[in-house]
């Protein structure tokens, strides 16, 4: 069944106040969460209402090329405060501000150093967010109370028509619950945020699945914050030399990630998990062995792995990403996959181990903050 807030067209939505209701059991007040889709009879209308709800100060959630995003509007203090509220997101962790047209980037940052243009020109729309100093129309509370801000111009029709329909400019977390993956379809949205905001836009399955890169052009030398689907080699092939934060794949101990929401626990399923490292013949070994004690031990396993390797686990519950041949195939199911397993109820995760280049680096990333950094080594 799809969220139990679900509505068609025609509703009203009075932004930022919803319907509230007192919940049976507790204090909690809800509002009615609208959900509207592209096939609703007068959708055009609907995303009108939406994009009103931004204009009020409310909250609508939108897809993006990436995952789901939790939109307000970026020059709107309250409005940023609501996102932090309805995500229980601590609030020195910055949100990206989104725009529809990269001609737009200037009235929010410094853009004077012409690499940013360059990487504009390159990859947006598209899934690069870039870290610059901020101008004065930007709050504080947007930015976690940083001088920099973050900008994106997503690639996605619904979410570009939503910013050019409201106010030009959205600060949009991933439309998670802080903590819990991020979501790459409506109902995970629906799952997490139903109740806490004025409305959802489904727009179906996101094609990439994991969250945009994050490069901090405030630096001398270009960093990357947080990996994704545009790779360090593809901006070297158009700015010349990029780093990576030396904390991205650490866990965390004496290096502090610059980007504040890389240093939260994040992506984590209920069960403990564990990434399983080696070549892929002992990987399938030790997993099996790791099944078998668990089954003796009377506890439910899931495991993570990939299409060639699904037939091999005889016990547990087995959740495929894809070929190992597909990495982008692998990289939009991750998210699904580990949020599957919390309905499932399983005591306990073993994932093989998916390195590879390009967008491979950003699946490792994602699943060893998941898996806590818990690494167990297949000899
Ligand atoms: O693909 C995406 O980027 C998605 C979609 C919705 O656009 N958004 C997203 O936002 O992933 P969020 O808030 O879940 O992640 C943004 C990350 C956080 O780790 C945050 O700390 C970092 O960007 N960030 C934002 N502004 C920053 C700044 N000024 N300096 C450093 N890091 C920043
Ligand atoms: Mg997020």
């Amino acid at each position: 069944m799809r969220g139990h807030d679900r509505h068609l067209a025609g509703r009203d939505m009075a932004a930022g106040q919803g319907i509230l209701l007192q919940a049976a059991a507790g204090k909690e007040e809800f509002m009615k969460t609208l959900v509207i889709k592209e096939s609703d009879p007068d959708f055009a209308q609907e995303m009108e209402q939406a994009a009103q709800v931004i204009k009020d100060g409310g909250l609508v959630a939108f897809p993006t090329e990436t995952v789901y995003g939790l939109g307000g509007n970026a020059l709107d203090a309250e409005a940023s405060a609501k996102i932090y509220a309805a995500k229980g997101r601590p609030s020195d962790n910055p949100l990206i501000v989104h725009i529809c047209d990269p001609e737009d980037l200037d009235k929010v940052a410094v853009a004077d150093d012409p690499r940013v243009r360059k990487l504009a020109d390159a990859f947006w729309p598209g899934p690069l967010t870039m870290i610059l100093n901020k101008k004065e129309i930007v709050p504080k509370e947007t930015t976690g109370g940083l001088d920099t801000v973050a900008v994106r111009c997503p690639n996605h029709p619904l979410a570009l028509e939503l910013i050019r329909r409201s106010t030009g400019f959205i600060a949009a977390p991933s439309a998670n619950t802080s903590g819990r993956p991020s979501p790459t379809k409506a109902e995970h949205v629906e799952e997490d945020l139903s109740g806490k905001i004025d409305c959802i836009i489904d727009g179906g399955e996101v094609g990439i699945g994991l969250e945009s890169t994050i490069l901090d052009m405030s630096e001398e030398i270009p960093t990357i914050l947080r990996p994704g689907y545009i790779t360090p080699q593809m901006l070297e092939k158009v700015i010349g030399k990029v780093r990576m934060d030396p904390a991205l794949m650490t866990a965390g101990k004496g290096q502090r990630p610059k980007a504040p929401g890389m240093k939260y626990r994040h992506y984590a399923p209920k069960a403990q998990m564990y990434l399983v490292k080696g070549d892929k013949d002992a990987v399938v070994r030790k997993i099996q062995a790791l099944c078998q004690k668990e089954k003796e031990a009377g506890r439910k396993v899931g495991i993570l792995c990939s299409d060639e390797t699904k037939g091999c686990y005889p016990y547990g519950t087995v959740v495929a990403l894809g070929s190992r041949d597909h990495e982008e195939e692998i990289a939009r199911n991750l998210f699904d996959a580990l949020r599957s397993f919390d309905h499932m109820d399983t005591d306990v995760i073993y994932s093989e181990w998916f390195e590879a280049p390009g967008i491979g680096i950003a699946v490792m990333n994602r699943m060893m903050k998941a898996a806590g950094h818990q690494v167990i080594a297949a000899e």
